[in-house]
Formats: C-alpha cells, structure tokens, sequence
C-alpha cells in the first residue's frame, strides 16, 4: 500500500527546504523562486497560505497559495513542487490542498497558471481535475493584481470548483 500524503502549515524552518526544491534542476524555468527575505514576508501575510507535504515522515514538497475568497477570486495557487516527480504526488497534494482550501477557506474554485511549456504539470493538473479556463481582460487583470502575477500574462489559466475528488477516496 502507498504511503500516505500528508499536509502542514508552513514554519520559518522549512524554508531551506522550500528554496532547495525549488531550485532543483527539474524546476528551472517552470517555477518562481524565492529568496529567504520573500519567504519570511510572505509567511507573516495573512492572504498567503504555505503548507508542506509529508511522506513516511519525510518532507515530499510544497505548496504556496493565496486566500482570495474575500476578494470573490477563489484559492490561487501560485507555487506547487514535489520532490519526486512524475509518480502521482502531484495531483495527490492538489487534492489534499482542494479540500482544505474548500474546508478551511471556504473557496469555491481554485485556479492557477502555468507555463505552457510545463506538460508534466499541465498533465497533472488536468489528471486532477482542473480544466482551461479564459478569462476576460477585465477579470484577468483583477486576478493579475490579486495575485501579484505578473507572469499570468504568458501563462495558461486552470481552474477547478471545489472540492476536487480524488478517486482513491471514492467508495462505492
Ligand atoms: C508540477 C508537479 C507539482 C506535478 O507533480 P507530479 O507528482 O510530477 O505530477 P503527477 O505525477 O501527479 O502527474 C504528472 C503526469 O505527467 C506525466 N509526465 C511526466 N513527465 C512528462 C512530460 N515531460 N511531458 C508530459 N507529461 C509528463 C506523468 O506521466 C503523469 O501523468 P500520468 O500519471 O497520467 O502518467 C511536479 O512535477 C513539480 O514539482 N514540477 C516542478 C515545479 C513545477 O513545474 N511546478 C508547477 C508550476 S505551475
């Protein structure tokens, strides 16, 4: 039987890991980095939500999302890198992170954007359940802002309402 995938709230300890999985060769040109300076900001702004993900009692990735619910613009997930890739991880942590922002948060859709170039995780994400989405200017500038995304204007958009299902958790 796999290992179970698990979830916790960020501390200031596990940045060193953040910013060693980030930096991994596989991860160059397809994720944002962070110094250790954005971290700390980001860890002490109530809008950011940072978890860790767990395997086996070893540290598997992480997540970097924005509460956006007040704002009427869902869960934005700006950052998402596991350890081993390619292996189911991925959408594993997606799930975990869709019922939490659904139950936590109360968000009704969770979205992100990717670079085009990023099949592996386009495939991850549409394994998911996450689909394309267009938005219109309008509403793209809005999350632009919301999101301090400025690389969304060469990203595609994906988005999900939530909570997402995972198949391993369906009984019939
Ligand atoms: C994106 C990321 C979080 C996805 O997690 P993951 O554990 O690798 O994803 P999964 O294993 O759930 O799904 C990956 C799918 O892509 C497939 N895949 C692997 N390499 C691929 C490639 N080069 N091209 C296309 N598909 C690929 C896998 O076979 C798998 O599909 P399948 O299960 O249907 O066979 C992870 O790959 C990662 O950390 N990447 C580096 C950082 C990054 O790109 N973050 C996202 C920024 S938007």
């Amino acid at each position: 039987m796999e290992t179970a995938l698990t979830m916790r709230r960020m501390k200031a300890s596990d940045i060193d890991f953040a910013m060693a999985t980030e930096s991994a060769p596989e991860c160059d040109g397809l994720v944002g980095r962070w110094s250790e300076d954005e971290y700390r900001d980001s860890l002490a702004d109530p809008k950011h939500r940072h978890w860790l993900f767990e395997q086996g009692g070893t540290l598997a990735g992480f997540v970097i999302g924005y509460d956006l619910v007040s704002a009427g613009a869902g869960f934005y997930l700006k950052r998402i890198v596991v350890s081993c890739k390619a292996r189911g991880l991925g959408r594993r942590a997606i799930y975990l992170v869709s019922d939490l922002a659904r139950r936590q948060l109360g968000a009704p859709y969770l979205w992100l954007g990717v670079y085009p170039h990023n099949a592996r995780a386009i495939r991850c994400y549409e394994a998911a359940g996450l689909r394309p989405f267009d938005a219109k200017p309008k509403a793209l500038a809005r999350h632009r802002m919301l999101s301090d995304g400025a690389a969304l204007d060469v990203c595609l958009l994906y988005k999900a309402d939530l909570p997402l299902t995972d198949p391993c958790c369906v009984r019939d």
